[in-house]
């Protein structure tokens, strides 16, 4: 399944790290550091970072986790994955691991994450892969574990707002406008004591939700 976007992937993984270094406003981690705060991860802990990239976020949940526990960074794009392998080999980091998959059909046993994070990717997953990767979040995931989304807020700025528009419109599809207006009611349809927070800058948001 999705071939081409996988291909899509795979050639922006070449210059992904370059692209968020110039735009994302976030060089010293700060942001991911918030989304790895609300997980409420312990050490020992198994955490799953899906959609992981270019590997930003698994470091940070690496330091929650200790050397007793582990992170899982899984996505679709080898290119993708290529690029977070040098990262965590070059920084030594051992208790990350990488895996080859697809966010709505999760490679792992049921109930044995603490906590999953999404990282700036939800709304690229098309509305009914949405749907499956909550639902799959909730198997992998134990009672009370938490699943945490990080996401770009709607920008104030008209023209920067009408882009983020395209991107969610050509990467989620045309029901993202429609989940991005009930974002916290989709999410209480799976999730309990969900919460939002909008980061210090205002830029981006967090929204947490926890697994009965
Ligand atoms: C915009 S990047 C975000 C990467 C990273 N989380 C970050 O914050 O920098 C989106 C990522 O989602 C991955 N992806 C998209 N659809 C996916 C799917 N159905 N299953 C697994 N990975 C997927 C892409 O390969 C890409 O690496």
């Amino acid at each position: 399944m999705g071939s081409f976007r996988r291909s899509y992937y795979n050639m922006f993984s070449k210059v992904y790290d370059r692209i968020i270094e110039l735009h994302s406003h976030d060089p010293q981690g700060r942001l991911r550091r918030a989304l790895a705060d609300r997980t409420g991860l312990k050490p020992g802990d198994k955490s799953l970072d899906i959609c992981t990239g270019t590997g930003a976020v698994p470091p940070v949940l690496a330091k929650k986790v200790g050397n007793k526990g582990l992170v899982v960074g899984l996505d679709f794009s080898k290119g993708m994955l290529q690029k977070a392998s040098k990262k965590i080999s070059t920084n030594s980091l051992e208790n990350i691991v990488l895996v080859q998959g697809e966010a709505q059909h999760l490679p792992f046993k049921a109930g044995i994450f603490s906590a999953v994070t999404c990282s700036h990717a939800f709304y690229e997953l098309k509305g009914e892969i949405r749907e499956e990767a909550l639902m799959e979040i909730r198997r992998v995931c134990q009672s009370k574990g938490r699943f945490c989304m990080m996401e770009h807020e709607v920008p104030k700025k008209r023209v920067i707002r009408f882009l983020f528009y395209i991107r969610m419109l050509v990467a989620g599809g045309l029901r993202s406008r429609a989940f991005l207006s009930q974002e916290t009611d989709l999410f209480r349809n799976h999730f309990s004591e969900v919460k939002k927070d909008i980061l210090p800058g205002g830029n981006t948001k967090v929204i947490c939700g926890t697994i009965e």
